[in-house]
């Protein structure tokens, strides 16, 4: 496995691979890998003859108040994990070089990137939008594999993607979750064990609406009703619980078609997000049609 951290020796190398005929594979990843990460890399494998994984704790991503100077990081450990999973090339650049003192381009998205993380953290998906942009143009990836637990943020890439006519498939991954159902997250390190028995009550929560939607309820403020207690037994506090059009991302009151359910939560550790894709019983008519 080679490590690069320039940007211009990274582009100079995906351009050899592509003028060889080789496709590119891209995961890009904050680092702190866990076996969520490892499931994109194994998919990435399988599309592509050359997998690339790049590791850049975002600066431009991160607001004023939050993580980015306690994000967790161990290069070393990911490092290995990489070898491990077979990655080719693992892009390693610096802060200073992908983000030059007088940086001045950035992209915003302007329909999905408003409700959700978006209304919680200000200027999150500018700074993810631009920061997956400069990769690819970096990595020249025929396809990029982006996890399915970051909805929204999967949801903005694809509308980038199509809006600004990057040449790159894009293939999401399922969510990975531990035994008791708790998404992977890079940031589950900083939950107490307290927390983190309880942070369980996230995909409990979701489950129980998903259940709920299968039992015929379709009013989104009964299915808030029984998140809210879920997680209301918890020391969690509620960021936001949101039922919105699972293409739109706009708030919906009913499930008629697919409804993205999506909550996030603080613990005095982590804020952690989830979410499941609620969808109603269609019927088709022809079912014990007399
Ligand atoms: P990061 O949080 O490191 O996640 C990197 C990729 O792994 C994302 O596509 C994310 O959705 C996926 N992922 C995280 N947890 C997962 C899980 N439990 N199961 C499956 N996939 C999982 O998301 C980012 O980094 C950044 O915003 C980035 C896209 C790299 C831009 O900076």
């Amino acid at each position: 496995m080679k490590i690069i951290s320039d940007p211009q020796e990274m582009q100079t190398a995906a351009q050899e691979l592509r003028r060889a005929g080789k496709s590119i594979g891209f995961v890009p990843t904050m680092g702190f890998l866990h076996a969520g990460h490892l499931s994109l890399m194994n998919i990435a494998r399988e599309k592509a003859d050359v997998v690339v994984v790049s590791i850049f704790v975002n600066p431009a991503q991160f607001g004023p108040n939050e993580d980015f100077a306690t994000y967790p990081r161990d290069f070393e450990r990911d490092e290995q994990l990489c070898r491990d999973a077979g990655v080719d090339l693992l892009f390693y650049p610096a802060p200073a070089a992908m983000y030059l003192p007088d940086h001045s381009v950035w992209i915003d998205e302007e329909k999905l990137s408003g409700g959700l993380c978006g209304a919680a953290r200000p200027g999150h998906f500018r700074g993810v939008c631009t920061v997956v942009a400069k990769l690819m143009n970096i990595v020249l990836p025929d396809c990029m594999v982006m996890g399915e637990k970051d909805a929204q943020q999967l949801r903005i890439i694809r509308r980038m993607v199509r809006d600004l006519n990057f040449p790159v498939e894009i293939i999401s991954g399922a969510t990975v979750r531990a035994a008791d159902g708790l998404a992977l997250s890079s940031r589950n390190r900083y939950l107490s064990a307290k927390e983190r028995a309880e942070a369980v009550c996230l995909s409990r929560a979701l489950n129980r609406a998903q259940a709920l939607v299968e039992s015929g309820e379709y009013r989104v403020s009964q299915l808030e009703a029984v998140i809210w207690a879920e997680i209301e037994k918890t020391s969690g506090s509620i960021d936001y619980i949101e039922f919105v059009d699972d293409e739109t991302l706009e708030p919906v009151d009913v499930v008629e078609k697919p409804v993205l359910a999506a909550l996030a939560v603080c613990f005095s550790g982590a804020r952690l997000i989830d979410h499941t894709v609620l969808k109603s019983i269609q019927f088709s008519g022809t079912a014990g049609a007399d």
